[in-house]
């Protein structure tokens, strides 16, 4: 059996490893802030109090980050864990990062004789909770075997869509169609309330047409209460689809609609929104309409 490490244990992470943890792995974890691993060390997990640590004591290690940056300063930092891992072990990054970024990562790994794959997810925090993420894979098939009893806990399935890299290109495909679309039903919610329509009139005509996508019936509740707890908050939100502009860049292709949004994401991240579930970005027009409805000539 493998010796399993976790690193990352916000919202998705601590969910993840609960579910390695629960399934009976032998799990070691660390997180910036220790008292987010609590549940999971409850459980029976061994918190380690260094990245570097952690990484001499496994054979695979998944990392579940907030955004490049942070992975890069774990992995490559000062005393960073990738020089700590054993030679031949395994980096599973869950991490949604961009496709070029991962393969940079996948050749530091290899010059220490560290296998890679990036293996990002579908799905928010109650599939991480009930263990029905999809990962999409890129890296090794054999890498992607040894990987399988682990996604079938954490995960409904995975998808192995090639290299080093492919994993993270499909994730940047399915966020852009997240944002996009969450923005663009935002739009079309503020304008029926500025017709007169109820919300819950709104949302009772709009979520069963085919027009609007299924996820959206998941976040009814937050529009109707205006609770923006976050399931995926919406800094990471506007840092996809920053990330999908930065690949788009890459491959030379035009993204006007998302670029767009992207930036509306970064308006509401600079007016408060940043903490809050990425749904709140109705919230934040909403209350760009409220308050210009209160501006006379
Ligand atoms: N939430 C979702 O629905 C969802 C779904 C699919 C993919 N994702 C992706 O999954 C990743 C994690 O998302 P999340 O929702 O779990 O985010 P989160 O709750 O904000 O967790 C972020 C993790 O990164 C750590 N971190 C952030 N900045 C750090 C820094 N400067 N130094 C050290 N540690 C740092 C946090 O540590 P602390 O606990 O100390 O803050 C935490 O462990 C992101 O890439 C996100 O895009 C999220």
């Amino acid at each position: 059996m493998h010796s399993l490490g976790f690193i990352g244990l916000g919202i998705m992470g601590s969910r993840m490893a609960m579910n390695l943890q629960n399934a009976g792995f032998p799990l070691r974890v660390y997180n910036r802030t220790r008292e987010h691993a609590q549940p999971v060390v409850e459980a029976g997990a061994t918190f380690v109090d260094s990245p570097a640590e952690l990484a001499s004591q496994v054979d695979i290690l998944f990392t579940m980050l907030s955004e490049p940056r942070v992975v890069e300063q774990f992995a490559l930092g000062e005393d960073g864990f990738l020089k700590h891992l054993k030679k031949g072990s395994l980096w599973v990054d869950c991490t949604t990062c961009n496709p070029s970024f991962s393969q940079h990562m996948a050749t530091a790994a290899t010059s220490y004789g560290v296998r890679f794959m990036d293996a990002p997810v579908a799905g928010s925090k109650v599939p991480a909770e009930n263990g029905q993420l999809l990962f999409l894979v890129g890296g090794d098939a054999q890498d992607v075997a040894n990987c399988e009893p682990y996604f079938k806990v954490m995960g409904r399935g995975f998808n192995h869509l090639g290299g080093h890299g492919a994993g993270a290109g499909m994730k940047m495909v399915v966020n852009l169609l997240l944002g996009n679309a969450m923005l663009v039903f935002a739009e079309a919610l503020n304008l029926g309330e500025a017709l007169g329509f109820s919300r819950q009139k709104l949302l009772d005509t709009l979520l069963p047409t085919p027009v609007v996508p299924a996820f959206v019936t998941g976040k009814r509740h937050k529009l109707e209460q205006e609770n923006y707890d976050p399931e995926f908050p919406l800094q990471w939100m506007q840092k996809d689809l920053q990330l999908a502009s930065v690949t788009a860049y890459e491959h030379d292709t035009p993204l006007p609609a998302t670029n767009t949004a992207k930036e509306i994401f970064q308006l509401a991240k600079q007016n408060g929104f940043a903490q809050q579930d990425f749904s709140a970005i109705f919230q934040f027009l909403n209350e760009t309409r409220s308050n210009q409805a209160g501006v006379k000539d």
